[in-house]
């Protein structure tokens, strides 16, 4: 597959088999994202891998504590109108999917904060900044995992909403204050027969959003 092909195939995966991806594998998305450029090759950058019960546990805290920590945030007003419209799309779209999936829609909210019930997940961790340098870096080397998952036949879904309660994660993990959660991803073998991981996506072409000067 060539390489814009494999951009183009990698899609976020909510539903996922049971099986656990091997260690190796997942290493080897690691060592990918490694390769990312970042800040001055600072590398600002660590991982947390969970699984088992070290995963069923972060997503109990995520779960528990997701509406209190929400009270102070505001994610969905103040949006241009097009990218509000855009993020109304993916919504119903993944409200469908749980329909035909045959489980309540309400649900599909507890169902991210429990990573989507991949068997595994991976925590992008960095020091806080005042800028947005370690932010930018850590979301160049997210990419590189994600396409690195896809190459290799894993399935992955970046996922903010496990980032909501960083606070009561952080404090689990054992994690400095000076730091914080970039990005959780769930990480497994995608369930192929999923109205989730195959409904279609759009994508706004690139020439209507681009202004070529000469
Ligand atoms: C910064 C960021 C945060 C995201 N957070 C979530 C999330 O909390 N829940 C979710 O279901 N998907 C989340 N996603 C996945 C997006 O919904 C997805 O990338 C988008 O709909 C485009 O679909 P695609 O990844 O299949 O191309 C996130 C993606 C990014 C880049």
């Amino acid at each position: 597959m060539d390489m814009l092909e494999l951009i183009k195939s990698r899609r976020s995966i909510r539903r996922f088999e049971k099986r656990m991806p091997e260690k190796e594998l997942i290493m080897k998305c690691l060592e990918a994202a490694t390769w990312a450029p970042s800040a001055t090759n600072q590398q600002p950058w660590e991982f947390i891998v969970l699984t088992g019960t070290a995963l069923e546990k972060v997503n109990l805290i995520n779960q528990e504590n997701f509406a209190e920590r929400m009270q102070s945030l505001d994610p969905f007003s103040g949006l241009p109108e097009e990218y509000g419209k855009r993020q109304q799309d993916i919504f119903r779209a993944n409200i469908e999917a749980a329909e035909k999936d045959g489980f309540d829609p309400k649900d599909y909210l507890e169902k991210t904060l429990r990573f989507c019930d991949a068997p595994a997940a991976v925590y992008f961790v960095t020091h806080k900044r005042d800028d947005n340098q370690y932010v930018l870096s850590n979301a160049a080397a997210i990419e590189n995992f994600l396409l690195a998952a896809t190459a290799q036949g894993l399935g992955t879904c970046w996922l903010s909403v496990v980032i909501v309660c960083q606070q009561d994660v952080k404090e689990h993990l054992r994690i400095s204050p000076e730091k914080e959660l970039i990005a959780g991803i769930a990480v497994g073998y995608p369930a192929t027969d999923s109205a989730f991981n195959t409904f279609d996506r759009t994508r706004v072409p690139a020439d209507q959003i681009t202004i070529w000067l000469e």
